[in-house]
């Protein structure tokens, strides 16, 4: 007989280190990526040459990282076949995130080597999805604003396309690399809820694209990904920047989460909300609404000083979109955008050292029942 099991519940599995990981590191207020801190990275690195970071453990030569981009690059289109079935998607009330998880559920019938387990052919299939995915979520956008969906310009980058497919105008170079940057931000982040949950698939032997399905259906809630989105309805909702101060207090006496705070790991602050904040504020300042960086700065200083709590990644990223005129639902299928990255080269780490998760519960429930007949109860 299984022993029934009696050890501590470690609840939300806080401390409990459940892999070895060589991806990204957190040591006190440090993130790194395969030893590069976020800052460096932030500074010098793009989008797509983090991914190849992520994906191989090094920095590629200019050679290796010009075809790699070329790869990705070339890989952002989405089959017209796939498009029409995405267009009879309903997206009237439907979370982008929600339509995001089904479109590229979708995706994987149109990839022959959805199935496939080789090495090779999961980098391949990795490449596409990371290609495609910020593809995915402006077609959403083109879908329910009923125009036809811009198809990728393969000569510019995996930034450069998404602001220009998701508005349909020519970028701004300032925000293009402004938003290039939160791509390498967001790319990973350690054993976070998704790319444990991308894990937790793998770990069962199934399939890449059933691995990233579960990540964004994880990435999509509010106490994960989906903060970004909260944080600016919540600046909304405040109105002015009079109003913060008193706000923020009544929340947190409310024993209301204020999104865009705290951190399981981070106790010291987040190195990502450091950046994201110089850029909210070089943003914001520029746009025509420069009280959103006054109003975010007015309720973490009241969060700071009234729960001791900082803000995390999500705090400040969504008033650098808000300033770029990005619709507030699509701040999370953004963390998707580059998360993908992350949560890929998990699922390949993953299988390179391959065990299922299986952990146990502890039984709180009735014991010795006896079955009684339905005309009994
Ligand atoms: N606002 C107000 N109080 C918060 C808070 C927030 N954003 N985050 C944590 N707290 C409080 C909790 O209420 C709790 O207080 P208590 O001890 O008085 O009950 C304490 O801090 C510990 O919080 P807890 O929810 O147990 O921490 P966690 O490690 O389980 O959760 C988060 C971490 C990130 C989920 C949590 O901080 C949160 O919900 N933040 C808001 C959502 C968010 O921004 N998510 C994005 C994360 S990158």
């Amino acid at each position: 007989m299984t022993e029934v099991y009696d050890g501590a519940v470690d609840k939300g599995l806080e401390g409990v280190i459940a892999c070895s990981t060589g991806i990204s590191s957190i040591v006190d207020a440090t993130l790194c990526y395969r030893g590069y801190t976020i800052e460096d990275l932030a500074e010098h690195s793009s989008f797509e040459e983090t991914v190849f970071l992520l994906w191989n453990d090094r920095l590629p030569t200019k050679t290796e990282l010009e075809s790699f981009q070329q790869e990705l690059r070339s890989q952002m289109s989405l089959p017209k076949e796939l498009l029409n079935f995405l267009k009879a998607l309903p997206t009237k009330d439907v979370h982008p995130m929600a339509w995001l998880r089904s479109a590229t559920s979708a995706l994987a019938h149109f990839d022959p080597e959805a199935q496939a387990s080789e090495p090779e052919a999961i980098q391949r299939v990795a490449t596409r999805l990371t290609a495609k995915m910020g593809t995915l979520v402006c077609a959403f956008e083109a879908f329910r604003n009923g125009r036809e969906p811009i198809a990728p310009n393969p000569e510019k980058s995996i930034a450069w396309n998404f602001m220009h497919m998701l508005s349909g105008k020519e970028p701004d170079p300032n925000h293009v690399k402004i938003f290039d940057t939160c791509l390498i931000l967001h790319a990973d982040h350690e054993l976070n809820c998704s790319a444990f949950s991308a894990r937790v698939t793998a770990s069962s032997l199934s399939d890449v694209y059933s691995t990233i399905v579960s990540a964004i259906g994880t990435l999509k809630g509010p106490l994960h990904g989906g903060a970004n989105e909260q944080v600016m309805l919540m600046l909304k909702n405040i109105g002015s920047v009079e109003k913060a101060k008193e706000w923020v207090s009544n929340a947190l006496a409310n024993k209301e989460k204020i999104m865009g705070f705290g951190h399981r790991v981070y106790k010291n602050g987040d190195p990502r909300a450091k950046i994201l904040r110089g850029m909210s504020k070089e943003m914001t300042e520029r746009s025509p609404e420069p009280h959103w960086f006054e109003m975010s700065t007015t309720i973490d200083d009241t969060v700071q000083k009234e729960k001791g709590l900082l803000p995390n990644v999500d705090f400040y990223s969504a008033t650098v979109y808000y300033s770029m005129g990005i619709p507030i639902d699509i701040y999370t299928p953004i963390f998707a955008t580059s998360r993908v990255s992350g949560w890929l080269a998990h699922v390949m780490e993953q299988w390179k050292n391959n065990r299922i998760y299986r952990p146990r519960g502890k039984w709180v429930g009735k014991e010795g029942l006896r079955y009684t007949a339905i005309e009994n109860r």
